[in-house]
This record gives structure tokens, sequence and C-alpha cells, in this order.
């Protein structure tokens, strides 16, 4: 795909990857719609990119937790753009933890909410007219944690799962339609996100270590991966390339990160802190309430 020209909505544009993307794709010569809730960083990165002599972005902000947000936010983009021929379904919250700490509760759902549910109700409310034009790019920032998640970010992991599954199934539906779906695997990328999961206090030291082994890339990389992908028409990156391997054998990957990260599980958020609890406490509560008379 030739992007000079090309109308393109990113999510997540306030920091990291998708700071980086939308500052790519700028660079191809798209035209931009951002979005994100920080709208002080947004209009910074407008600002930046209409400095550099490009379009200047439309900023519009949303925060994608709350049901409904993603298809206001399609159709304001629409509004702003006259139509999108790329969506760069990036923006995602990392947290509440375990797989075993989250609860039926807001946190919980909110976390599949804006991981999953906002990035698919963008890419239903944009496609049938992309479908009418037989053109347009659907691209999915996803996680390696979908194939191999690490203790303590279970919930986090399966929102990631659920949406790369989801769009291994709509490129397989949209096989010849002139839609192309890209799915995007990140392994450890140095953003804010990951930083902020590096630093918190209650992670075990062998996860520490084990995360000082671990190759990590840039923003900047993992946008140059995403736009290359764009403009040769591949299906699915994994960056940094040397995950690569992650995806073509899950189970050899599994095996090397559990036997690395080891099985103790981390609360992950503040809110998680409260009601911390691992897979084997809730096991030992289970066992010992069984054995009660
Ligand atoms: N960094 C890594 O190592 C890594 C690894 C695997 C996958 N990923 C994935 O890569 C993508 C980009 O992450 P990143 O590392 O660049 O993280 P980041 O720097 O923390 O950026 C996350 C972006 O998502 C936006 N966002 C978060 N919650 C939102 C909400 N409720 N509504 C709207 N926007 C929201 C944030 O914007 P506001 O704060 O302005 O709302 C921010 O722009 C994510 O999908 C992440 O899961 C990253």
């Amino acid at each position: 795909m030739d992007l000079r020209g090309k109308k393109a909505l990113v999510t997540g544009a306030s920091s990291g990857i998708g700071q980086a993307t939308a500052l790519a794709l700028a660079a191809q010569g798209a035209t931009l719609a951002l979005s994100g809730r920080s709208v002080a960083r947004l209009e910074e990165l407008a600002d930046l990119i209409a400095t550099h002599g490009h379009v200047r972005p439309v900023v519009l902000a949303a925060d994608l937790s709350k049901r409904g947000a993603a298809e206001s936010l399609a159709a304001r983009a629409v509004e702003a753009l006259g139509h999108l021929d790329v969506l760069i379904n990036n923006a995602a919250a990392e947290g509440v933890g375990s797989y075993a700490a989250a609860g039926d509760d807001e946190a919980s759902r909110e976390l599949f909410e804006t991981n999953y549910w906002s990035p698919f109700a963008l890419a239903r409310a944009l496609l049938p007219s992309m479908l009418a034009r037989s053109s347009g790019a659907l691209v999915s920032v996803a996680s390696l944690g979908a194939i191999t998640p690490i203790s303590g970010t279970g919930h986090y992991a399966s929102t990631k799962a659920a949406l790369a599954i989801a769009t291994e199934a709509l490129r397989a539906e949209l096989r010849g339609s002139g839609v192309r779906v890209i799915l995007v695997y990140p392994g450890f990328v140095d953003t804010p996100m990951l930083r902020e999961f590096k630093a918190r206090p209650a992670l075990p030291a062998r996860m520490r270590r084990a995360l000082s082994l671990m190759p990590v890339g840039t923003p900047e990389g993992a946008a140059r991966a995403i736009v290359r992908a764009l403009r040769r028409d591949r299906s699915t990156v994994v960056y940094p390339p040397a995950y690569a391997i992650t995806p073509l054998m899950p189970a050899v990957s599994r095996w090397f990160t559990s036997l690395l990260f080891g099985s103790s599980a981390i609360s992950t958020s503040t809110q998680t802190n409260r009601r911390r609890c691992c897979t084997s406490t809730l096991l030992r509560r289970a066992s010992t309430s069984a054995a009660r008379p």
C-alpha cells in the first residue's frame, strides 16, 4: 500500500508505539486522526507533525475503556477525514494482574473493553466503507504475551489473545476483499507501559532478572515494522525480530518462558494490591475448604 494521501486513525497515539507509528505514517505522507485520553500530548504530537511540514493531524479524545466510545470515535474520525484507509488499533492498558486476581469487577471488565471490545468495535464501524472501496487496512497491535503469557500478567494476556484470534479470523474472512488485516506481536518494547511494569515493587527478583535478559526494542523500531508491513503487504509483524520464533514454535517458546520467568504470581496494579492473590493461594484455599467436614 502506498501510504501517500492515505487517511489513518491511530489509537493510543499519545505515547510509545502509537506515537512513533503516527510519526512514521505522517512521514510516509498519510493524513492522520490521533486518539487517546491525554489531549495535551496528542496536540503536542499534532504540532510536531505539522512542524515537519506534514498535514496537521486531527486530535480526537476518547476513553476506550467506556462502552460506546469506539463507535463514537470512528464516527468522529470519518467526519473529520471523510473516510479512513487505515486503522491502527494500538491503544491498550495493562493491569489487574494475574488471571487469578481478576474478578468480575469494573477494572477487569474495563481492561477487556479497552484491549478487545473497542478495537473490535472500531474495526466493525470502519470495515463497511473499506469493503465498499475494496481497499483498506486494519492493524491490530496484540502482544507476544498472547502466545507466551508471563506469570502475573494473565488477564492482560487474555485480552491480547482474544484480540489476536479475532484478528486472524477476520483476516481469513476478508481474504480476497481488498481489505488487509495485519496482526502485530510486540515482544518487549521500551515504552512507558514496559517501564511501569518493570518498576513495580512487587516484581519478584527472578522475574526482574529474566526481564533484564530479554531483547528490548524501541517504539521507533516497532513503528518502522508496522509501516513496512503496510507498504509491503505483510500480514504478521513480530517485533523485535529476535522473537520471530515465538508464533512459529509456541510450545517451545512457552517452555522457555516458564523456565526463565518461573511461576511466581505478582500483583501488577495498586488496585490489585488490596486483593492480592495468586493461583497457588486460591488452590490452597480451595483444597483446605474441600477437606473441611
Ligand atoms: N511495550 C511493550 O513491551 C509491549 C509489549 C507487548 C504489547 N504491547 C502493546 O503495544 C501497544 C502500545 O503500547 P505501548 O507499549 O506503546 O504503551 P504506552 O506507551 O503505555 O501507550 C499506551 C497507549 O494506549 C492509550 N490508552 C490506554 N488506555 C486507554 C484508554 N482507556 N482509552 C484510550 N486510550 C488508552 C494511552 O493513551 P492515553 O494515556 O492518552 O489514554 C497510550 O497512548 C499496546 O497495545 C500494548 O498492549 C506493548
